[in-house]
């Protein structure tokens, strides 16, 4: 598929495709409808060489000349005429091999693979390092919200004291539709078919989609690379619509919430949980499919960043984005312009979870008899855990009720001892549900 180019354009730079399914055909599309504007503004034509697929056999909403389409990736990433190649297969394993079999043939690598990215970033990078050719990411993090070029290189003269990021558009699309009144279940097939959701959504639900991001971003602000296994982290599957009702009486908002944070220890909070966040801050109408990331810098202050943070038109805007900066880095012959990560705080460290503080919202399910309330109160008080506010909404009559209470910060090493010993509480009839609250100071 040529892109047709402005009369004066001498050179083509030639793209190798790797998966064409939601993302990929979004790309080829995008291409399609934008590629000869990128190209007047690149000053040089591009061309999307070939495209590997898994069945050549599946039907495409695409259309690509014939002999472009193969089921052979290495044929695509050694093919001499392809001068970049595009990774969006999606999983790591083949996604793996493909990006180290274009870095060894010296070819530059856009990637929107953030599981990829999240367990093996340092061999990546060592890889790119090695071969002189670039790796390109933009696609990974946030949809089409340019996250990882503001962090890199707008703010690149701050130090980043707070992130906070609503960073999987599914989770974000299932709380809206459960806040609207739709159940969970629902929810999740109308992400599926919306094209938010990964082919396996538990990645999305349980959290672990998100805090790969928010492991990515970190390693960027604080330039020590964030293991996914440091990264703690919640998914939304124990919220039920009765905590958005509640949350939202009480003034609050209940969002997959990345956090990184520093501690006054030095050491960084890196996660992923969801949140109640108070109902009237900017993040908390962050709804549907968006994400959106405050970034605190010491120079700049509150900086917020939104758009759409899933689905194949907004990755495949990043996707161009980066596939505009390793041509402009092809033109100029700059490989290492802007490395793919750069290292700058060797003595970097993750807080771990338990020693870091906040506020918090329990839900549990009481015998409706006189004591009750005493005995939660006693563990909480053994525990250095302040109440600052209880509810008991009327109406529920029956065996057991809600008991809803807010609690003052404090560790989540003590929450975690308090909870263990609610549950054991004979008149706490279900696991109690403790959703951490988050002002966002
Ligand atoms: N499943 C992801 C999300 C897609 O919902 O955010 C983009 O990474």
């Amino acid at each position: 598929m040529a892109i047709v180019p402005p009369h004066f354009m001498t050179r083509t730079v030639n793209i190798g495709l790797i998966g064409a399914g939601t993302v990929g055909g979004g790309v080829l599309q995008a291409l399609r409808r934008n590629g000869a504007l990128m190209a007047s503004r690149l000053g040089l034509r591009l061309r999307v060489e070939r495209v590997a697929v898994r069945s050549l056999k599946k039907k495409r909403d695409f259309k690509v000349s014939k002999g472009v389409l193969t089921a052979d990736w290495k044929s695509v990433v050694n093919d001499p005429k392809v001068d970049l190649v595009v990774e969006l297969i999606g999983g790591t394993t083949i996604a793996k091999d493909v990006v180290l079999a274009a870095l060894r043939e010296g070819k530059p690598v856009v990637t929107a693979n953030k599981a990829l990215l999240a367990f093996y970033g340092e061999k990546l990078f060592a890889a790119a390092e090695k071969s002189g050719a670039n790796l390109y990411y933009e696609a990974s993090v946030a949809g089409g919200v340019p996250i990882i070029k503001v962090i890199r290189e707008a703010l690149a003269g701050n130090r980043v004291t707070h992130l906070y990021g609503i960073l999987n558009g599914t989770c974000n699309f299932i709380l809206t539709k459960m806040n609207e009144g739709m159940e969970f279940s629902a929810a999740v097939k109308l992400a599926q078919q919306q094209g938010y959701a990964e082919a396996d959504p538990s990645l999305d639900i349980d959290g672990h989609d998100a805090a790969h991001k928010v492991g990515i971003l970190a390693s960027l602000a604080h330039g020590f690379w964030v293991k996914p296994g440091e990264v703690f982290t919640e998914g939304i599957t124990h919220i039920c619509p009765m905590d958005l009702e509640f949350a939202g009486k009480l003034g609050y908002a209940i969002k997959l919430l990345g956090i990184v944070k520093i501690s006054r220890a030095g050491s960084i909070q890196v996660s992923m949980y969801p949140a109640l966040i108070p109902d009237d801050h900017v993040l908390a109408n962050v709804s549907d499919v968006y994400n959106g990331i405050l970034v605190r810098g010491d120079v700049v202050g509150d900086t917020l960043h939104y758009g759409q943070g899933a689905g194949p038109d907004a990755t495949a805007s990043a996707v161009l984005s980066d596939i505009g900066d390793a041509v402009l880095d092809l033109k100029h012959g700059a490989t290492d312009r802007l490395k793919a990560f750069i290292p700058h705080e060797s003595n970097g460290a993750v807080r771990q979870i338990g020693e870091t503080t906040c506020c918090y919202y329990l839900r549990l399910s009481v015998l409706d008899r006189p004591g009750v309330l005493a005995k939660v109160s006693a563990v909480l008080a053994k525990n250095k855990i302040g109440i600052s506010s209880v509810t008991q909404p009327e109406g529920h009559e029956g065996k057991s009720v809600p008991l809803i209470l807010m609690l003052h910060y404090a560790k989540n090493l003590a929450m975690t001892k308090a909870l263990k010993s609610i549950e054991k509480l004979s008149s706490v009839k279900t696991k109690p549900v403790m959703i951490r609250v988050e002002s966002l100071d």
